[in-house]
Protein backbone atom coordinates (compact mmCIF):
# COMPACT_ATOMS: atom_id res chain seq x y z
CA UNK A 1 0.00 0.00 0.00
CA UNK A 2 1.37 3.39 -0.70
CA UNK A 3 1.69 5.82 1.87
CA UNK A 4 -0.91 8.90 1.75
CA UNK A 5 0.15 12.23 1.70
CA UNK A 6 -2.30 14.98 3.10
CA UNK A 7 -0.83 18.36 1.93
CA UNK A 8 -2.47 21.72 2.78
CA UNK A 9 -1.41 25.36 3.47
CA UNK A 10 -1.66 27.62 6.28
CA UNK A 11 -3.15 30.51 3.94
CA UNK A 12 -7.08 30.39 2.67
CA UNK A 13 -6.38 33.42 0.69
CA UNK A 14 -7.53 32.58 -3.46
CA UNK A 15 -4.10 33.72 -4.77
CA UNK A 16 -2.11 31.94 -2.01
CA UNK A 17 1.28 31.21 -2.69
CA UNK A 18 1.92 28.71 -0.15
CA UNK A 19 -1.30 26.98 -1.36
CA UNK A 20 0.26 27.41 -5.09
CA UNK A 21 3.92 25.75 -3.34
CA UNK A 22 1.39 23.32 -1.47
CA UNK A 23 -0.40 22.17 -5.05
CA UNK A 24 3.22 21.57 -6.63
CA UNK A 25 4.52 19.87 -3.52
CA UNK A 26 1.06 17.25 -4.02
CA UNK A 27 1.85 16.99 -7.60
CA UNK A 28 5.60 16.09 -7.18
CA UNK A 29 4.61 13.40 -4.55
CA UNK A 30 2.16 11.78 -7.02
CA UNK A 31 5.16 12.29 -10.16
CA UNK A 32 7.21 10.15 -7.52
CA UNK A 33 4.71 7.16 -7.21
CA UNK A 34 3.12 8.61 -3.63
CA UNK A 35 -0.65 9.51 -3.29
CA UNK A 36 -1.27 12.74 -2.14
CA UNK A 37 -4.09 14.67 -1.06
CA UNK A 38 -4.39 17.81 -1.60
CA UNK A 39 -6.62 20.26 1.22
CA UNK A 40 -7.54 23.61 0.79
CA UNK A 41 -8.22 25.16 4.02
CA UNK A 42 -10.93 27.83 2.32
CA UNK A 43 -13.42 24.66 2.06
CA UNK A 44 -13.39 23.98 5.97
CA UNK A 45 -13.84 27.26 7.58
CA UNK A 46 -13.46 26.13 11.26
CA UNK A 47 -14.40 28.62 14.30
CA UNK A 48 -11.44 29.85 16.38
CA UNK A 49 -11.05 27.29 18.82
CA UNK A 50 -13.02 27.98 21.66
CA UNK A 51 -13.02 24.98 24.51
CA UNK A 52 -17.33 25.96 24.67
CA UNK A 53 -17.96 25.44 21.07
CA UNK A 54 -16.33 22.09 21.04
CA UNK A 55 -18.04 21.53 24.33
CA UNK A 56 -21.73 22.49 22.27
CA UNK A 57 -20.57 19.67 19.72
CA UNK A 58 -17.49 19.92 17.31
CA UNK A 59 -17.71 21.15 14.00
CA UNK A 60 -18.70 19.67 11.19
CA UNK A 61 -15.50 20.89 9.32
CA UNK A 62 -13.22 19.70 12.40
CA UNK A 63 -14.76 16.41 11.70
CA UNK A 64 -14.33 16.31 8.38
CA UNK A 65 -10.72 17.21 8.49
CA UNK A 66 -10.11 14.74 11.40
CA UNK A 67 -11.20 11.77 9.04
CA UNK A 68 -8.68 13.29 6.22
CA UNK A 69 -5.89 13.21 8.88
CA UNK A 70 -6.72 9.93 10.04
CA UNK A 71 -6.47 8.51 6.31
CA UNK A 72 -3.27 9.74 5.59
CA UNK A 73 0.71 8.64 6.79
CA UNK A 74 1.83 11.98 6.40
CA UNK A 75 1.85 16.04 5.89
CA UNK A 76 3.06 18.40 3.70
CA UNK A 77 2.28 21.65 4.97
CA UNK A 78 3.03 25.40 3.34
CA UNK A 79 3.28 27.33 6.06
CA UNK A 80 3.38 31.50 5.64
CA UNK A 81 4.87 33.87 7.73
CA UNK A 82 3.00 36.62 9.81
CA UNK A 83 5.40 38.49 11.66
CA UNK A 84 7.78 36.07 12.29
CA UNK A 85 5.60 33.61 13.10
CA UNK A 86 2.91 31.08 11.83
CA UNK A 87 -0.45 31.80 11.20
CA UNK A 88 -3.67 32.00 13.19
CA UNK A 89 -5.21 29.58 10.58
CA UNK A 90 -3.00 26.47 10.65
CA UNK A 91 -2.17 27.11 14.63
CA UNK A 92 -6.19 27.09 14.79
CA UNK A 93 -6.26 23.72 12.17
CA UNK A 94 -3.71 22.13 14.34
CA UNK A 95 -5.36 23.06 17.62
CA UNK A 96 -8.90 21.41 16.95
CA UNK A 97 -7.28 18.03 15.38
CA UNK A 98 -5.40 18.03 18.37
CA UNK A 99 -8.09 17.62 20.39
CA UNK A 100 -9.46 14.15 21.84
CA UNK A 101 -12.93 13.63 20.11
CA UNK A 102 -15.28 10.43 21.30
CA UNK A 103 -12.99 7.35 21.74
CA UNK A 104 -9.88 8.81 20.11
CA UNK A 105 -7.34 10.48 22.56
CA UNK A 106 -6.23 13.72 22.30
CA UNK A 107 -2.93 14.28 20.03
CA UNK A 108 -3.71 10.56 18.95
CA UNK A 109 -3.91 11.31 15.28
CA UNK A 110 -0.64 13.28 14.75
CA UNK A 111 0.92 10.59 16.70
CA UNK A 112 3.73 8.52 14.55
CA UNK A 113 3.25 10.14 11.52
CA UNK A 114 5.58 12.20 9.34
CA UNK A 115 5.70 15.92 8.05
CA UNK A 116 7.38 17.64 5.63
CA UNK A 117 7.16 22.12 5.69
CA UNK A 118 7.56 24.00 2.78
CA UNK A 119 6.89 28.24 3.62
CA UNK A 120 6.55 31.02 0.51
CA UNK A 121 6.57 34.62 0.98
CA UNK A 122 7.39 37.36 -1.55
CA UNK A 123 10.57 38.54 0.60
CA UNK A 124 13.79 37.55 0.37
CA UNK A 125 13.90 34.84 3.34
CA UNK A 126 10.99 33.03 1.94
CA UNK A 127 9.22 32.83 5.00
CA UNK A 128 12.18 31.16 6.77
CA UNK A 129 12.16 32.68 10.06
CA UNK A 130 8.62 30.73 11.16
CA UNK A 131 9.87 27.33 10.27
CA UNK A 132 11.28 26.70 13.52
CA UNK A 133 8.04 27.54 15.18
CA UNK A 134 6.13 25.34 12.89
CA UNK A 135 8.76 22.64 14.00
CA UNK A 136 8.33 22.49 17.28
CA UNK A 137 4.63 22.75 17.05
CA UNK A 138 4.49 19.74 14.72
CA UNK A 139 7.44 18.13 17.36
CA UNK A 140 4.72 18.73 20.23
CA UNK A 141 1.49 17.62 18.80
CA UNK A 142 3.98 14.07 18.61
CA UNK A 143 5.15 14.37 14.46
CA UNK A 144 8.14 13.38 13.17
CA UNK A 145 9.51 16.13 11.17
CA UNK A 146 11.76 15.96 8.28
CA UNK A 147 14.90 18.73 9.01
CA UNK A 148 15.66 21.18 6.24
CA UNK A 149 12.51 22.59 5.25
CA UNK A 150 12.04 24.31 1.92
CA UNK A 151 11.70 28.30 1.99
CA UNK A 152 10.35 29.46 -1.21
CA UNK A 153 11.58 33.48 -1.25
CA UNK A 154 10.39 36.10 -3.76
CA UNK A 155 7.39 34.03 -4.17
CA UNK A 156 5.47 35.97 -5.84
CA UNK A 157 7.57 35.86 -9.34
CA UNK A 158 8.43 31.97 -8.80
CA UNK A 159 5.60 30.44 -10.82
CA UNK A 160 3.95 30.84 -13.98
CA UNK A 161 0.74 31.31 -14.96
CA UNK A 162 -0.18 27.31 -15.06
CA UNK A 163 1.49 27.42 -11.21
CA UNK A 164 4.54 25.85 -12.22
CA UNK A 165 8.46 26.88 -11.04
CA UNK A 166 10.02 29.02 -13.26
CA UNK A 167 13.06 28.33 -12.32
CA UNK A 168 14.70 25.19 -12.30
CA UNK A 169 16.66 25.60 -8.90
CA UNK A 170 13.23 25.80 -7.43
CA UNK A 171 11.91 22.59 -8.84
CA UNK A 172 15.19 20.54 -7.99
CA UNK A 173 14.44 22.07 -4.06
CA UNK A 174 10.96 21.22 -3.92
CA UNK A 175 11.54 17.46 -5.46
CA UNK A 176 14.47 16.40 -3.40
CA UNK A 177 12.46 17.37 -0.39
CA UNK A 178 9.41 15.33 -1.78
CA UNK A 179 11.94 12.60 -2.55
CA UNK A 180 13.16 12.38 0.82
CA UNK A 181 9.35 12.08 2.48
CA UNK A 182 8.61 9.19 -0.13
CA UNK A 183 11.52 7.62 0.67
CA UNK A 184 11.49 7.30 4.06
CA UNK A 185 7.59 6.74 3.82
CA UNK A 186 8.64 3.52 1.88
CA UNK A 187 11.35 2.80 4.35
CA UNK A 188 8.67 3.00 7.49
CA UNK A 189 5.47 1.24 6.01
CA UNK A 190 5.51 -1.83 7.27
C1 LIG B 1 2.99 39.11 6.36
N1 LIG B 1 4.03 38.82 5.47
C2 LIG B 1 5.28 38.45 5.94
N2 LIG B 1 6.23 37.96 5.09
C3 LIG B 1 7.44 37.57 5.58
O1 LIG B 1 8.28 37.09 4.82
N3 LIG B 1 7.72 37.67 6.91
C4 LIG B 1 6.82 38.15 7.81
O2 LIG B 1 7.12 38.20 8.99
C5 LIG B 1 5.55 38.58 7.32
N4 LIG B 1 4.61 39.07 8.17
C6 LIG B 1 3.31 39.25 7.74
C7 LIG B 1 2.29 39.54 8.65
C8 LIG B 1 0.97 39.64 8.22
C9 LIG B 1 -0.11 39.90 9.23
C10 LIG B 1 0.67 39.47 6.85
C11 LIG B 1 -0.77 39.52 6.37
C12 LIG B 1 1.65 39.22 5.95
C13 LIG B 1 3.75 38.77 4.03
C14 LIG B 1 3.33 37.37 3.63
O3 LIG B 1 4.48 36.58 3.46
C15 LIG B 1 2.55 37.44 2.32
O4 LIG B 1 1.33 38.15 2.53
C16 LIG B 1 2.28 36.07 1.77
O5 LIG B 1 1.82 36.20 0.44
C17 LIG B 1 1.28 35.30 2.63
O6 LIG B 1 1.16 33.97 2.21
P1 LIG B 1 0.05 33.49 1.14
O7 LIG B 1 -1.29 33.98 1.59
O8 LIG B 1 0.46 34.10 -0.19
O9 LIG B 1 0.20 32.01 1.12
Amino acid sequence: VVPKVLVFAGSSRQDSLNKQLARLAAKRIEALGGVATFVDLKDYPCPLFDEDIETQGVPENVLKLRELLADHQALIIASPEYNGFITPLLKNTLDWLSRPYEDTPGLALYSGKWAALVSASPGGLGGIRAMPLAQQLLANLGLIVLPQPMSLSKAHTAFDETGTFIEEANSKKLDALCQRLVDILARVKD
